[in-house]
């Protein structure tokens, strides 16, 4: 079983839910580890193991990778809120950094050696060249984007001295649902899900942050990937992580779509006037994130199946439309 056993840590969240599920799908047995910080037990798929602690807990761990022979892990739990990361960075740093060097030094203590690691673009901070790539230089902006990259650092360190086999995935925004696992965060910061609350009936508006920047339509442009391309990298990431050399790789879409382009969709897609209104722009908002993905096509052969913003939309729009009071 060792080749098909899996340690998925925050699959009870968004994007780590999704990724069980299509595990489960490829015949890989999955042990979700998740403290329910964000996450929703709910969202754990009923053939997954699920253990309800924390990354850090060594014990817990210990009896984790005795118990079971364990393959590699998929790193998705973290504190994910860039705006309360600049208000309580202990807590994140606590969390992303301290408590995943813990779980680390568990793996390595039981002879599992393979990490899948949810790293993000803001380790890029303000981007100088759009499309953005691998290469380009770091500069995080926030405690959440420092915690990441600091986690980044500690990976090629175990890399280079213990061996560990690591891949860093950075994701631009994550967007979309599966028929049964989609986004649902407390508080939602991320756009999409903001905007369908709107048809929804459970907002008035959708607040756009800044409507003067030096783009198409004065809004700032993202790059929304669909969790299940994500999901899809981290399947190729598992089966060629052994012949990789600790590679790092954006994962965007690498078309960028304004905010008021997905406000459109997503009028168009619910069939319902979403009003906005304009507030001023968020600082540390760059006008432009979008992802160079040439490396993991041409590393991992990753091919996003989905590339257009309505069926991002429309993935999204079919969930919350089934999930109107979440996983209840
Ligand atoms: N959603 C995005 O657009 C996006 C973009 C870039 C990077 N990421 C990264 O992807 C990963 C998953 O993001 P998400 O949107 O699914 O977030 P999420 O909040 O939905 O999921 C994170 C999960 O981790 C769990 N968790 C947090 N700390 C834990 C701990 N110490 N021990 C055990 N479980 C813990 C939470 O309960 C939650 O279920 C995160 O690492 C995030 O930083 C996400």
């Amino acid at each position: 079983m060792r080749d098909k056993t899996i340690l998925v840590t925050g699959g009870a969240g968004y994007i780590g839910s999704v990724c069980t599920e299509l595990l489960l799908a490829r015949g890989y047995h999955v042990i979700v580890l998740d403290n329910l910080k964000t996450g929703h037990r709910k969202a754990v798929h009923p053939k997954a193991e699920f253990i309800n602690g924390n990354i850090g807990n060594k014990s817990l761990l210990g009896r984790l990778f005795n118990g079971n022979s364990i393959r590699a892990v998929i790193h998705f739990a973290a504190e994910t809120l860039v705006t309360a990361a600049n208000t309580q960075p202990q807590s994140y740093l606590a969390n992303n950094l301290v408590q995943g060097i813990h779980l680390l030094d568990s793996m390595l203590k039981h002879g599992c050696r393979q990490i899948v690691f949810s790293s993000t673009a803001a380790v890029y901070g303000e981007p100088n060249d759009v499309p953005i790539k691998e290469t380009h230089n770091t500069n995080p902006l926030n405690a959440y984007g420092d915690s990441k990259f600091m986690f980044e650092k500690v990976l090629k360190h175990y890399g280079n001295a213990y061996g560990i086999k690591s891949v860093v995935f950075r994701y631009f925004n994550a967007a979309g649902c599966t028929k049964h696992y989609g986004e649902l965060h407390n508080p939602e910061t991320h756009l999409l899900p903001l905007i369908l609350r709107v048809p929804l009936r459970q907002s008035d508006y959708i607040n756009i942050f800044g409507d003067d920047y030096d783009t198409r339509d004065g809004t700032c442009i993202r790059d929304y990937v669909h969790v299940s391309d994500i999901a899809n990298a981290h399947l190729l990431a598992l089966e060629g992580i052994e012949d990789l050399n600790n590679p790092t790789y954006n994962l965007g879409n690498g078309t960028g779509f304004t905010v008021k382009e997905v406000i459109a969709t997503a009028e168009q897609i619910s069939q319902c006037t979403i009003p906005v209104r304009i507030q001023p722009r968020r600082p540390g908002d760059p006008a432009v994130l979008v992802a160079s993905s040439d490396k993991a096509r041409e590393q991992l052969g990753w091919n996003p199946n989905y590339t257009d913003l309505e069926s991002i939309v429309e993935s999204s729009w079919a969930w919350h439309l089934r999930h109107k009071d979440g996983y209840d």
